[in-house]
Order: C-alpha cells, then structure tokens, then sequence
C-alpha cells in the first residue's frame, strides 16, 4: 500500500509539474480528488483492510490528499501571477513613444458666418424664429402675394411633396408664421435651409441658407430698414463700407430693394472681387406689404413693418473670398480646415 500510495504522489507530482492551464489544473484535480479520484477510490477500499492496518494507512493517505491539495493551490497561485505578469508587460506604457494628438473640428464657414449675424440681431433685441422647411404651398407663396401662376414662382421652382406642399424656397414663409401667431412688436429673424429645383454651379445649389428678418410695430419705416441695414453691412464687412438701396421688386414688400455693399476688397473703386463694380449684391428688402399684414390679421392702418432676406452662403463666399459655392457642400476638410 505504501508503494502504491508513493507511485501515487509521484506521478501528481509529473502530472502536476507540467501543467501551465487553469483548465488543465481543474482535470487534475478531478482525477485524484473528484468522486472518482484516486484518493476517493483508495479512501473507498479502506474497509477491505484489516483493523490494525487501517488506522497507519489512513493517515498516509490524508497526508498525500493534503499534499495534493497543497500543491493543486501552489499551482494556481503560480498560473495567476503568471498570467498577471503577462497582462502588465502587455499594458505597459512606453513613455518615450510620440502622444496621440486629439485632432479638434472648427465650425463650418456657413455656420460661422450665421452665428455671427444671429449674435449681431440679438443684439439688437430680435428674438430667433423658426419655421418647418417641409412647408405648405400657402406660407411659401400664397400669403406673400405669390399665388398660382405667378411668374415669381418660375425663379423659385422647388421639390413638391403634394400640390400643395413643398420644401420651402425661402425663409419669407416664416414671416406669415410668426404674424398669424404673434402680434406686434415684432422683432425677429429666423436663419435656416431653403430649397430650389437649380442646378448645381459655381453660384448655385439646390440646397442654401437664408435669414430672414421681420420687423413690424407702430410707426416702422424704411428709415428704420436702412439704419438697420447699415449696422449690419458695418458690422459684417467692415466699419467703412457704406450700402446702396436698389428699387426692386418682390411681391411681399412694396417697396422692395435689392441691397449692395461697397466692395471691402477695393473700397468701391472696382476690382476683382466685386468684378469691377464697386459694389456687391448681399440681400433683398422692403416695407411688408398691407395685404400680408391684413392676412394675418395685422391692421396695416396701424402698424407697418419691414423685412429683409440674407443669403448666407453669398455672404460667406464674399466675406471668406470663396469663388465656388460648391466647396461649401464638399465637406472636403483641406477646404474646410482654412477657416
Ligand atoms: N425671400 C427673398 C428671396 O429668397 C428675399 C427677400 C426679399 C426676403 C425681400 C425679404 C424681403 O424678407 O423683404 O429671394
């Protein structure tokens, strides 16, 4: 019994000798502990002894179950610091290896220049509106005196999502919105997407910004507009540049002007930027028409107002110098990165 139970113990001791696994620790220790182990099975056979030997036989059995156990422990000890030493030499930080530098993003030009003519009217106490650019057939041009037929609406022909619905062509339609809602004092610009059905060049996308501004209250007049206009003109291109109000024609204002800025480039005598003119187109205007105020419900009796529609992606390319207004749309960041 005592050689068996020492042949025992060696061959643990190979077995266990070779083992560098979790799992494989796990088998061992079934196949001398588990229920049919080969201490169990010897621990089983003890009655078959006589009872003078059983008591010396026991004890070097539980001494070899005891060494077993201790040595199962031992060994899992072991495969954890192994494991543990692995996983830090693998974490390890190598301080002399380059940083990794965080890459930050800038504000595209569009919204740059449209935050910074949003920071300049709420300075001036407008409040920002908003309106849906899925828009009905009668806010885009219906209540802006542009009924069907009208010729203006073959230079803003757009996406139609039924007869009477459409993706908006210009910010104006807000105007009619925020009238029906609110009475005067008005005091509002509203920034966002318009939609046309243009084809893509250098000046056009079907896709572009506007903001528009509205202005309506007791005794408002095109002095107001103009001063107004002035502080914006300095304020985006420049304290010397002065502004040229055109006659123009729009059908929800009357009257209507088309505004030009003297070129900042050149200071109004001519150049490449303002191709020789002098002055640069920036937005439409005018006195809101009393037949929009009335279909709103406002008594163009007592109130008058004005309005005004900026194109932002004009303003950015005037003010950044950008021939192309497609380098807007591109998302290429060697373009973008510049500003
Ligand atoms: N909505 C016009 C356009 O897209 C621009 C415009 C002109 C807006 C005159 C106005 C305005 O508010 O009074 O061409």
């Amino acid at each position: 019994m005592k050689e068996k139970l020492e042949s025992i113990r060696k061959e643990f001791e190979e077995r266990l000798a070779g083992i560098s696994e979790q799992s494989k620790l796990e088998e061992l220790k079934v196949a001398y502990l588990g229920k049919r182990g080969e201490i169990t099975s010897i621990l089983k056979g003890m009655g078959q002894l006589s009872p003078e030997e059983r008591p010396a036989v026991g004890q070097l059995v539980n001494k070899l179950r005891s060494a077993i156990e201790t040595g199962l422990e031992e060994k899992t000890q072991q495969i954890k610091d192994a494991a543990l030493k692995i996983k830090l030499s693998k974490e390890a930080v190598d301080v002399t290896m380059p940083g990794k530098t965080v890459t930050t993003g800038s504000l595209h030009p569009i919204n740059q220049i449209s935050d910074e003519m949003k920071d300049l009217f709420i300075g001036m106490g407008y409040e920002i509106a908003d309106g849906p650019e899925v828009e009905f057939d009668y806010y885009n041009f219906e209540a802006l005196n542009i009924p069907d037929g009208h010729p203006a609406r073959d230079t803003q022909d757009t996406f139609y999502i039924t007869d009477k619905m459409l993706l908006r062509t210009q910010t104006s339609s807000v105007q009619i919105r925020v009238m029906e809602n609110k009475k005067p004092p008005i005091k509002i610009i509203c920034p966002g997407k318009v939609y046309r059905a243009d084809n893509v060049d250098a000046t056009h996308s079907p896709i572009f910004h506007q903001i528009e501004g509205l202005v309506v209250d007791k005794g408002v007049t095109m002095g107001d507009l103009k001063g107004t206009l002035e502080i914006y003109a300095k304020h985006m291109f420049g304290p010397d540049t002065k502004i040229r109000l055109r006659p123009h024609h729009f059908p929800f204002t009357e009257p209507s002007a088309e505004v030009d800025v003297s070129c900042w480039t050149c200071g109004g005598k001519g150049c490449r930027m303002c191709k020789g003119e002098g002055w640069i187109e920036v937005l439409g205007c005018g006195m809101v028409h009393p037949d929009v105020l009335r279909r709103c419900g406002i008594d163009p009796e007592v109130y008058s107002g004005f309005a005004f529609g900026i194109g932002v992606e004009r303003t950015a390319m005037a003010r950044f110098g950008v021939k192309d207004m497609r380098q807007f749309f591109e998302g290429d960041v060697r373009f973008l990165s510049q500003f």
